[in-house]
């Protein structure tokens, strides 16, 4: 195990995002300020919150440093590194043994591997941040799924045909929409508390026995698993289920289908493909006018017909593939993720502003994927440890 790494007072860099969709900013002038208060110097790239509603201006009031875009010397002196997604080209202006922190997919990612390694840098990968209490503020994956959950709710009510509430009106009464929600995570959880404050009836799909009791809290109907098989649970985390799992689980969904509006799909299984649940066949169970959302398109999808970014019309259904709702509510999306680094770095940082990483903290120690180029968990892309089990 590598001994803990100490750096003298901090220079933290804001980039504008590298990739062109991404809306947020890992940073806004709020905890800008108050890492400015700490005596850490600030740089943000010029323009990089103007797309979620952050101004230039703010930043430059909040204390930071406005810099050209790309700018090369800049980037060579930042010590931290704070972005929402992959830095992408900028990694090569980056310094030895600078930290990056962001969303950075490392899961079978053995590019991103290459760079760490070539490069000497250190990286938090936040999509593996322990679910323990210390780090619940600084938990960028619930801040982001929540908003997702929200979104897709508003995404289906949108493109539906029908009403969500009950409606009693001079011209008779109309029945409420009828919400199937698979996966009662995070995301999950506030889909059913948005779709039933617009008044909808709904009923969850979820393997994890301890959703039970979250998901009737919200009054909606919990669909108990097939018996036999249950993956059980890691970490609060689901495990993979078996194939015969999931048949039984499909035969199960499918008399739920058949009075249902709208499908909001969630189910996730961390590193691993996400469970196919509503194959073809199963999607057209569904009357013309329904709405499926699947958020988990970007790990294949819960849906057989979700495309990524798209909206697929399957005989009168619409599968909308909604793999970056966070990004489509970018003010509020980035403050949430800018309080929660900012949340992580008022750990990182002592008192005399020395950036402090302990790998053996159980904070860090799922998270901190590379220290100073050498890479800590090799095993999150197989080619790297010959082929070993990647455990979340
Ligand atoms: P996730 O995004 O990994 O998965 C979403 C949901 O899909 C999970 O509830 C999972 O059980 C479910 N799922 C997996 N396979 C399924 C299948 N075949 N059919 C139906 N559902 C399936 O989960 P997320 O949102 O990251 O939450 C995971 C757990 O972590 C939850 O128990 C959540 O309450 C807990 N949590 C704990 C926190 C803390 O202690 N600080 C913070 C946030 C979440």
């Amino acid at each position: 195990m590598k001994s803990k790494l100490v750096l003298p007072m901090l220079t933290v860099l804001v980039p504008r995002e590298a990739e062109r969709d991404e809306t947020r900013v890992a940073s806004t002038p709020e905890v800008i300020k108050r890492l400015a208060k700490r005596g850490i110097t600030c740089l943000v790239e010029r323009g990089a919150g103007l797309a979620s509603g952050f101004p230039d201006e703010g930043y430059a009031e909040a204390g930071a440093q406005l810099l050209e875009p790309g700018d090369r010397e800049a980037w060579s002196h930042a010590q931290v590194l704070l972005t929402v997604g992959n830095p992408g080209e900028n990694f090569h202006h980056l310094k030895e043994g600078t930290l990056l922190i962001g969303q950075l997919a490392p899961h079978g990612n053995q590019a991103l591997m290459g760079q760490l390694e070539n490069r000497g840098l250190s990286a938090i990968a936040l999509e593996l941040l322990p679910r323990i209490s210390r780090a619940q503020s600084m938990d960028v994956l619930s801040s982001q799924a929540n908003i997702a959950g929200y979104k897709a709710v508003l995404l289906a009510a949108a493109q539906l045909d029908r009403f969500m509430p009950m409606l009693m009106t001079a011209a008779g009464t109309v029945q409420p929409a009828r919400v199937l929600v698979i996966g009662a995570g995070v995301a999950g959880l506030q889909a059913v508390a948005t779709a039933r404050r617009l008044g909808a009836l709904v009923k969850v799909s979820d393997v994890r026995a301890a959703a039970r009791e979250q998901v009737e809290s919200l009054g909606a109907r919990f669909i108990e698993p097939p018996e036999r098989g249950t993956p059980g649970e890691q970490g609060g985390y689901a495990k993979e289920a078996t194939a015969a799992f999931l048949e039984a689980q499909r035969q199960q969904l499918a008399e739920h289908l058949l009075d249902c509006d709208i499908v909001i799909c969630t189910a996730q299984v961390p590193g691993r493909p996400a469970p196919l649940l509503l194959t073809r066949e199963l999607t057209g169970l569904l009357r013309p006018g329904a709405v499926v959302v699947d958020l988990a398109v970007a790990q294949g999808g819960n849906c057989e017909l979700s495309v990524a970014g798209e909206t697929v019309n399957h005989n009168g259904v619409l599968v909308i593939g909604a793999d970056r709702l966070p990004a489509s509510v970018a003010h509020h999306a980035s403050s949430l993720y800018s309080r929660n680094l900012g949340a992580l770095l008022e750990v990182l940082v002592t008192k005399e502003g020395e950036l402090c990483l302990d790998p053996k903290d159980p904070l860090l120690e799922p998270c901190l994927i590379s220290l100073k180029g050498q890479l800590l968990k090799p095993e999150l892309v197989p080619a790297l440890s010959n082929g070993q089990e990647v455990t979340p």
